[in-house]
């Protein structure tokens, strides 16, 4: 069965006649569980109407790059970070020819130039079109780039022509992106993840806690799944559904993680760290709510279990990931924090931006050196990072 499962896919349709396949290509990809947002070029919508699109997407269908409106809801910059695939369906020549060439003279191709996501093309056109040279010349251009190519097939063409020129029929395109998330890298593997914050308890009604919405956790935990894992999700409260095919097990406190990840990290190849785990709690938990009784109230904490420098101590240990949300020198805090905890990698991150949004911008630290990764959103970093941590595990 066709599995996009939370997957973000934007549709880009520009101008041929095979612009009608994309109402039942929008089908196959909702269908399959993928949240699909349609950009649409001017000359596409003599094709195929906006309106059809947005009935089958869900969601309004994009048009001018200078839309004050769409601006106002999904700037184009931020609809560019969310998706995980862009997919160009169908490719005219002329969308071919200014891609290869860097081109940002609308919405569709400054988005292909400002997104960190995967790009996949389906061209079509006429025979002749796709044989001549500059078209090839383009289209080794954009596959040195890394861009997918779906692709055309040959048959009788709209024109009457028979040759290459025709867009896959929607059902091969859309198990080709399905193909694109299958990496099967950690297939076999346990990947054991902490994530969203932990509470610690100060009454029966108030806590000490922080701003992880676990987004981040989330998606490594889902991206793992998707790469052929077993995934343990170690969760923190969290307004987060339980991402498909993972095992989560709720815990609340610092010490109940900590329990929680010896237990799962037993059998573990990897284990990642990303929750924002609380380095305090209070020494006593008041019975009863505590009374507002004088202008001041000393509370004191001590210290909470460092869980991941726990795991890397273990004698049979798995490769070891840290997170390290840092408001200053980020590069700094984070090489001193891979140092300190004993850690096969780490990624920083800007605490003030990533805490309960949608996009990251992160640094990975190992002993080798850093790399910096472009701003995206976390489904895309997640796929980064595993990609990084599995090439560190093989
Ligand atoms: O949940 P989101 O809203 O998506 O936000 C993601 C995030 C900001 C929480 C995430 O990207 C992140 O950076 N997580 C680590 C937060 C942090 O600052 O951790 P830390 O510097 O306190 O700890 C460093 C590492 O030690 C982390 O891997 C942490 O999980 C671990 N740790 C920390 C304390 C502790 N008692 N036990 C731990 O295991």
């Amino acid at each position: 069965m066709l599995s996009l499962s939370n997957k973000r896919i934007l549709l880009g349709i520009t101008g041929g006649i095979a612009a009608y396949k994309c109402a039942e290509l929008t089908r196959l990809f909702t269908k399959a569980g993928a949240d699909v947002r349609v950009v649409m070029t001017k000359a596409s919508t003599e094709f195929v109407t906006p309106l059809t699109m947005q009935a089958l997407s869900g969601n309004r269908v994009q048009l001018d790059l200078l839309d004050a409106e769409a601006e106002a809801g999904m700037g184009h910059i931020e609809l560019a970070r969310w998706a995980d695939l862009i997919l160009v369906a169908p490719t005219t020549a002329d969308a071919m020819a200014r891609l290869a060439n860097g081109h940002a003279n609308d919405l569709l191709t400054t988005l292909v130039l400002a997104a960190p996501a995967t790009v996949a093309l389906a061209p079509a056109m006429n025979q002749g079109m796709w044989a001549d040279q500059s078209t090839q010349a383009n289209l080794a251009t954009l596959q040195q780039r890394g861009f997918h190519i779906f692709g055309p097939a040959a048959g009788e063409q709209a024109c009457g022509d028979i040759g290459l020129g025709r867009m896959l029929e929607p059902l091969e395109i859309a198990k080709a992106c399905a193909a694109l998330f299958e990496t099967g890298k950690l297939a076999g593997k346990h990947v054991v993840i902490t994530g969203g914050p932990t509470r610690e308890a100060l009454d029966p009604v108030r806590f000490l806690t922080n701003h992880s919405s676990g987004k981040m956790a989330y998606a490594l935990a889902q991206e793992a799944y998707s790469a052929g894992a077993k995934v343990t999700l170690i969760s923190g409260p969290v307004n987060l559904p339980k991402p498909d095919g993972v095992i989560r097990i709720d815990v609340t406190t610092a010490s109940e993680m900590l329990a929680a990840s010896l237990q799962a990290v037993d059998d573990a190849d990897i284990f990642i760290g990303v929750a924002a785990v609380a380095d305090y709690r209070p020494a006593t938990v008041e019975t009863t709510k505590i009374k507002k009784k004088s202008d001041q109230l000393e509370i004191l904490l001590i210290r909470n279990p460092d869980i991941i420098s726990e795991v890397s101590k273990l004698p049979k240990r798995p490769l070891v990931v840290g997170f390290a949300a840092e408001t200053e020198n980020i590069l700094e805090n984070g090489t001193a924090k891979l140092e300190k905890k004993n850690l096969d990698l780490l990624f920083a991150n800007n605490a003030v931006e990533t805490f309960n949004n949608d996009n990251i911008t992160v640094t990975a630290i190992s002993k080798q050196g850093s790399q910096e990764f472009p701003t995206s959103n976390k489904n895309v970093a997640a796929r980064r990072m595993l990609s990084l941590i599995s090439d560190r595990l093989n």
